[in-house]
């Protein structure tokens, strides 16, 4: 009994402990380049209509899509927004496609009346873009929770999936199914999941305090040196001071909080769950991508095991022919360690893919 309580109370000690510290921010000085933040006219940002009567900041560039190759999506991750993907629009659209990128639901600009997210409502404000082009398709890229979100939609919609390009994550079945088996090993990789979904006010608090010192140590350390500017970084902070008090509308809540239903819809009944999370999925089963399929992975993830890499192409999650999954030496933020040589494969992949 006494030996319980003590390793209790010395739990809620080291808990306390490590919410009330902060990390040194000198190593950004260092790490962040002195690049200075540059936007190239090309890229605007025009309102576009998601489902449910959201306005999606976009950046739209590249020719009219009546005139154009085709259409990319570009899908953003977390904590990042659809401005990290500039020197991939740039390269779609002088390469003659109409490009689309996102500020997703409830970041920077595209704020939701309701705070409340499932996949099936973010791969639906990806179809209204689509749609709006008139063209039947879209090449869909995505990465991280834009990678979650692009699969969602490739496997929900593949007649209008030309192609899938995913950095990151693999299919959202080996993800959850990877993860939850492997418990307790994978909370290494998860653990962040559980805090900023579970724990609302108390883990926005954490990321906010001190200028975001934890938070920015924890999601960008891992980058490689001079991966992301510090005005990039300023920026970041930016947006996500803007809502980190808001229970609806923080993405580090509102994103994680759909992270852990997802999760733990494996492991609890559907009635303690909400309505709409990848629903389509879990009534099919395992659907597998049917489109052509291109997965592209960091091998020193901190976020994502790497380990998952060497199932992603098996036929349980990609159905199509042309699949293929290339592991970079880079970390979890590889569309900017690598951009040259992820151009360059993807470029490959479209041109060969039917
Ligand atoms: C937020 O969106 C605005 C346009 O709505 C854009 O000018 C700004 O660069 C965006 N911030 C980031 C960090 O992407």
């Amino acid at each position: 009994m006494f030996s319980r309580l003590t390793l209790a109370s010395a739990s809620v000690a080291a808990v306390s402990v490590w919410l009330a510290w902060s990390p040194s921010t000198s190593w950004q000085e260092q790490h962040f380049s002195d690049e200075p933040f540059s936007w190239p006219d090309s890229l605007r940002y025009l309102d576009k209509a998601g489902s449910q009567g959201i306005t999606l900041k976009t950046i739209v560039a590249g020719p009219n899509p009546a005139e154009s190759k085709g259409v990319v999506l570009f899908v953003h991750g977390f904590p990042e927004t659809a401005a990290s993907w500039k020197e991939y629009i740039l390269h779609y659209a002088a390469a003659g496609y109409h490009v689309l990128a996102p500020d997703m639901r409830n970041v920077n600009n595209s704020m939701a009346e309701s705070g409340t997210l499932c996949f099936d409502l973010l791969s639906d404000d990806l179809l209204s873009l689509v749609t709006s082009t008139g063209h039947d398709k879209a090449i869909v890229v995505g990465h991280d929770w834009g990678a979650v979100i692009s699969w969602v939609f490739a496997l929900r919609f593949p007649a209008r999936t030309q192609a899938l390009v995913v950095m990151a994550v693999p299919h959202p079945e080996l993800y959850r199914s990877y993860n939850v088996v492997r418990l307790p090993f994978s909370v290494t990789h998860v653990w962040y999941f559980l805090f900023w979904g579970l724990t609302g006010p108390l883990a926005r608090w954490k990321a906010a305090k001190d200028d975001f010192a934890w938070f920015i140590s924890f999601a960008f350390g891992s980058s490689r040196p001079k991966t992301y500017s510090k005005e990039m970084i300023k920026r970041l902070k930016e947006v996500y001071a803007r809502t980190y008090q808001s229970d609806t509308h923080c993405p580090l809540s509102t994103w994680y909080w759909m992270g852990n239903e997802w999760l733990l819809k494996s492991v609890l009944p559907p009635s303690v769950l909400g309505p709409g999370i990848i629903n389509s999925l879990w009534t099919d089963g395992q659907t597998p991508s049917i489109v052509p399929t291109l997965q592209l992975f960091g091998s020193d993830d901190i976020y994502v095991s790497p380990g998952m890499a060497g199932w992603s192409a098996d036929s349980m999650y990609v159905a199509h022919p042309s699949k293929r999954t290339v592991v970079y030496d880079a970390s979890h933020w590889l569309l900017h360690e690598k951009t040259a040589e992820i151009l360059q494969e993807m470029d490959a992949f479209i041109q060969s893919s039917p």
